[in-house]
Parts: structure tokens; C-alpha cells; sequence
């Protein structure tokens, strides 16, 4: 049908008309918060490249949680920073680090909140690297008996999803079988499948103080060029246990998610990382953009393309814009 029989905008004329072709559907379902948590009392420190984002300790979070819960919102991801940090990153696995304490806190108030924990290392260890060091090199296989701990210390904390992010090979498998042997079969893995080496995470390690003190990550996460190998990487975690995959950044990677979500059958969640929304906060400070519109724009993308979940520092921003709707 091509014009004048076809006009396309017979249906853009009013907003009924708007919302009844609309294809894609955004609601607060599918959002997830992400949360720094730190330890110490009464803590809310601002994080200078991410407004509106803090890092909380235990009990001031909560006041953040009540927010979250409020809003509909039904997760929360737990990034922590430790006391102190190590060679090892062993404060990663204690039972009294900062997100074990916050999601025993969180389950013990909010049951119905679901708790998502980030498995990693770079927050915890005294080089910034997301495993076991062997002289400049992460040692993949022996990195992955200490994230088993850490997730198998999250699940005995009470985490719903444990979400490892730190690109070991392997590490869904040597996951699963953690939880699995100890009773946790309940506890569903999250895996960051397709994690690109990416300067979008910039703000992030200011937040989680985890920027590697040499080198980079690119011996371990994606390189930005590959889109074959983001579904292998894929495949392979689904293989390997992965209840969820992710893809991260979302927007540079909108198309990695569209192909996933055509290849598997399997929720896909998109990680709206900090460099997507510290840019916007900074553009929309200066006056440049409208902060909301663009904020929806951008996560109506990340469902169009493809993202069954959104992982996003907008959630709550969004959860009132879709609640004033
Ligand atoms: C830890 C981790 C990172 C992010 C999530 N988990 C940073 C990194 O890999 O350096 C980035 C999240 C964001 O930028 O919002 N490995």
C-alpha cells in the first residue's frame, strides 16, 4: 500500500489513536535499580559523575529501598565496596561484607523485593582487576572457585539472582554448581553474557571504586567490533546454566541485543550503563536535551531492540513518568 491510499498518519493524530498502534511496551516490570552499597553508618555520599546516585551504607539505604518498593520497581542490583581491600578481593565472599548485610536487610523488609547481587572483583581487589592476578594477567580458572564463593556467600545472605560480571570463562557453570551443592537451587544466575570492554562504564568506577590500577580489561571483556562472538558468549552461558543473559552497554549495542533475542528464547535484559545516563544528566543540566523525553527514548530503544529486562540508574525517574501515565 503506498500513498494516497496508505497514509500513515491517519493514525498519529490523536493520542488514542498513538496508543492503540503502539508496538513496543515499556512498563515498570521490567526495570531493575542498581544500588552502591558501602560499609560504616549513616553514609549517603554523592557520586560527582552520576547526580542523583549515591553510595549507601546498610541502614541508609533502606530509606532508598522504601523509595524503590514504592515505585513498583521489582529489583535491585547490589553493587558493594569493602572496608578494605586485598590481592584476593576476599572481603567479596564475607559473610559480613556490605552487600551480604544489605540484602539480609533488604529480604528481612521487603521479602517480595527481588534482589539481584553483582558477582565480581574489581570492587574488592587492591588492583582494580575482576579476578586472580598471575603477574599482569587475570588467571581465568582460578578466579573462578572465588567467584563461586562470592555468589554462594550472596545466596546464603538471601539474593534471589546472583549476576556475575566479570567475563571469566566459565564462571556460570562453576556458579551453578556452587549454589546447586549447597542447597541453593532456588537462586537464579543472571549471567552478563556479552560485556563489552567499554568507556560508557567511566562513572561507574568512580561509584564502585573500581577502576584497575594498570592496564585495562581488555583481556577479559568484549571487544567492541565482535557481534558473532557476543552470541557464543551467549550460547555458551545458556549451556552453562545461565537463567538470564545480559547485554551491556545497551545503546552502542542495540544490535547485539536484537540478535540475541532472535537467536534465543531466553530473557535478555540490556544494561543501561552509566556513561548512557551520565551523559544525559550532563547534557540536560547544561539545558541541552529534555532530560525525560530522552531518558524514555532511550529505554523505549533498549525494548525495541530486543531487552526483556532494562538494568538502569532511570528506573526510578522512569517508574514515575510510567506511574503518572
Ligand atoms: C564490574 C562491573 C562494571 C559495571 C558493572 N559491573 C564495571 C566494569 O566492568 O569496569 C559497569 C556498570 C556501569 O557502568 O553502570 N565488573
Amino acid at each position: 500500500m503506498y500513498f494516497p491510499e496508505y497514509r500513515p498518519r491517519r493514525f498519529r493524530r490523536t493520542e488514542n489513536l498513538r496508543r492503540m498502534i503502539r508496538e513496543t511496551v515499556l512498563t515498570v516490570d521490567q526495570l531493575v535499580y542498581p544500588l552502591f552499597v558501602l560499609p560504616g553508618k549513616n553514609i549517603k555520599n554523592p557520586i560527582q559523575s552520576m547526580p542523583d546516585v549515591y553510595q549507601f551504607s546498610v541502614d541508609r539505604l533502606m530509606d532508598e529501598v522504601a523509595t524503590v518498593v514504592r515505585l513498583n520497581v521489582p529489583a535491585v542490583l547490589l553493587f558493594g565496596l569493602p572496608q578494605e581491600k586485598d590481592e584476593e578481593g576476599s572481603e567479596a565472599f564475607s559473610d559480613h561484607g556490605a552487600v551480604q548485610k544489605a540484602t539480609l536487610a533488604i529480604k528481612e523488609k521487603y521479602p517480595d523485593l527481588v534482589v539481584i547481587t553483582d558477582v565480581c572483583l574489581c570492587e574488592y581487589t587492591s588492583h582494580g582487576h575482576c579476578g586472580l592476578l598471575q603477574g599482569e594477567q587475570v588467571d581465568n580458572d582460578a578466579t573462578l572457585e572465588v567467584l563461586a564463593r562470592v555468589a554462594l556467600s550472596h545466596a546464603r545472605s538471601g539474593a534471589d539472582i546472583v549476576a556475575p560480571s566479570d567475563m571469566m570463562d566459565g564462571r556460570v557453570r562453576a556458579i551453578r554448581q556452587a549454589l546447586d551443592e549447597n542447597g541453593h537451587d532456588q537462586v537464579g544466575i543472571l549471567s552478563y553474557s556479552a560485556k563489552y570492554c567499554s568507556a560508557f562504564y567511566g562513572p561507574f568506577r568512580e561509584a564502585a571504586d573500581s577502576a584497575p590500577k594498570f592496564g585495562d580489561r581488555r583481556a577479559y571483556q568484549m571487544d567492541m567490533a565482535n557481534a558473532d562472538e557476543a552470541l557464543r558468549e551467549i550460547a555458551m552461558d545458556l549451556e552453562e546454566g545461565a537463567d538470564m543473559v545480559m547485554v551491556k552497554p545497551a545503546l552502542p549495542y542495540l544490535d547485539i541485543i536484537r540478535r540475541a533475542k532472535d537467536r534465543f528464547d531466553w530473557p535478555v535484559a540490556a544494561y543501561n550503563v552509566s556513561g548512557e545516563y551520565s551523559m544525559i544528566k550532563a547534557a540536560a543540566a547544561q539545558g541541552w536535551l529534555d532530560e525525560k523525553r530522552v531518558m524514555m527514548e532511550v529505554l523505549f530503544s533498549i525494548r525495541r531492540a530486543g531487552a526483556d529486562l532494562i538494568l538502569t540508574y532511570f528506573a526510578k525517574e522512569a517508574a514515575k513518568v510510567l506511574l503518572e501515565n
